[in-house]
């Protein structure tokens, strides 16, 4: 559909998932991965994206363009476990046509 994007998720397990995300239902990355089932119930998505428990961490792979962090995101990230250079958290990333592309890492729990 034209107005899906393609994302690709490797899940926690080492796998690769090439998904269509639509950028028209107000979705965010971590409603994506619970959407697709691509990490257990109850280990993403604990805050209900309120950027308050970075269950929903994750790398971004590629040279995506993406939205700034805001002044939560970036202080959920401070506090969170194995944080990189590249980690966001999902549920702060909205689906937008600029998302095209985007290459992803799930973090570990
Ligand atoms: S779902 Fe809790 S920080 Fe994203």
């Amino acid at each position: 559909m034209a107005q899906d994007v393609k994302i690709t998720i490797i899940d926690r397990e080492g796998v690769s998932h090439e998904v269509e995300a639509p950028t028209d239902m107000n979705m965010n990355i971590m409603e994506l991965v619970r959407a697709y089932e691509l990490a257990p119930e109850g280990t993403i998505g604990i805050c209900g994206g309120m950027a308050m428990c970075a269950s929903c961490q994750c790398y971004v792979l590629n040279d995506v363009t993406l939205p700034e962090k805001s002044d939560d995101e970036e202080a959920m990230l401070s506090e969170a476990f194995n944080v990189k250079d590249n980690s966001r958290l999902g549920c702060q990333l909205h689906i937008t046509k600029a998302l095209e592309g985007l290459k992803l890492e799930l973090a570990p729990e």
